[in-house]
């Protein structure tokens, strides 16, 4: 019963005393994040400052020299590689600055690829796929190659396919940083409605100062700690 009232009022992201260097380099000195499910946070900072890193941290990509990185309670730091990939669909999804999607495939295959991969049901993971895609307004080009789309679309695809493992925690570095400003608002739109929609935490890394103003809070990282950054727009 305590157990239950501990993981309600705990943090869907919660990171604590993070470190990591890469070389010579101390990219995480002792970063620490908490991010309840429905938020959403915007981290931004200079180029090389260990943003990806960060993300890399969070979705269990990187192991970091030290820290807990706890998704929903579990410490994904400490889980071992094998761990990790089986927990990978179902604890956060990531969009990449590009879409990054298999560009032979469809919208529909890439979306249920994830699925497939972990061995779920081939029929479920299409159905699910196709009602996703609708959903966020590319049902239209569900069965074109995704080489065909255009930046927007290819966006909308990647944010289906973050979403397919129903992930508590989405994580998205530079979403709109390829695409013009018209389709990077539209990109946006959709991203800062998702913690609503899904009831996840969104976790955005920018450059663009109006998308990071978009986000409940904004963090700059800074000397290897996220620190409350100064808006300048919004
Ligand atoms: N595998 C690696 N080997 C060597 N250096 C690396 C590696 N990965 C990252 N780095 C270095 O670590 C630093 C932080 O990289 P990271 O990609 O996290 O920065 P970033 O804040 O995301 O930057 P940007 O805004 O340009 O995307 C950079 O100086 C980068 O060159
Ligand atoms: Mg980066």
């Amino acid at each position: 019963m305590s157990t239950d009232v501990r993981s309600q009022a705990t943090a869907v992201v919660d990171v604590r005393d993070l470190h990591h260097s890469i070389g010579e380099r101390k990219l995480l000195d002792g970063l620490t994040l908490e991010v309840a499910a429905g938020a959403s946070v915007a981290v931004t900072g200079p180029s090389g400052s260990g943003k990806t890193t960060l993300l890399c941290c969070l979705s269990g990509l990187i192991t970091p020299a030290a820290g807990a990185v706890r998704i929903g309670g579990v410490d994904i730091a400490q889980a071992s590689a094998s761990e990790r990939a089986a927990m990978r669909l179902r604890t956060v999804g990531t969009v990449y600055q590009f879409g990054e999607l298999i560009p032979e495939l469809s919208p529909l295959e890439n979306t249920a690829l994830p699925v497939l991969l972990a061995g779920g049901d081939a029929k479920a993971a299409y159905a699910d796929a196709r009602s996703l895609l609708d959903e966020l307004g590319v049902g239209a080009v569900s069965s074109t190659p995704a080489a065909s789309l255009s930046g927007g679309e290819r966006q909308r695809v990647a944010v289906a396919r973050a979403l397919i493992g129903r992930p508590p925690v989405l994580l998205a570095d530079e979403p709109t940083g390829s695409l013009d400003q018209r389709t990077g608002d539209v990109v946006a739109d959709l991203l800062f409605g998702l913690p609503a929609r899904f009831e996840c935490a969104l976790i955005v890394v920018t450059h663009n100062p109006q998308i990071a103003a978009r986000a409940d809070r904004t963090l700059e990282l800074s000397e290897g700690r996220l620190v409350t950054a100064e808006r300048t727009v919004g």
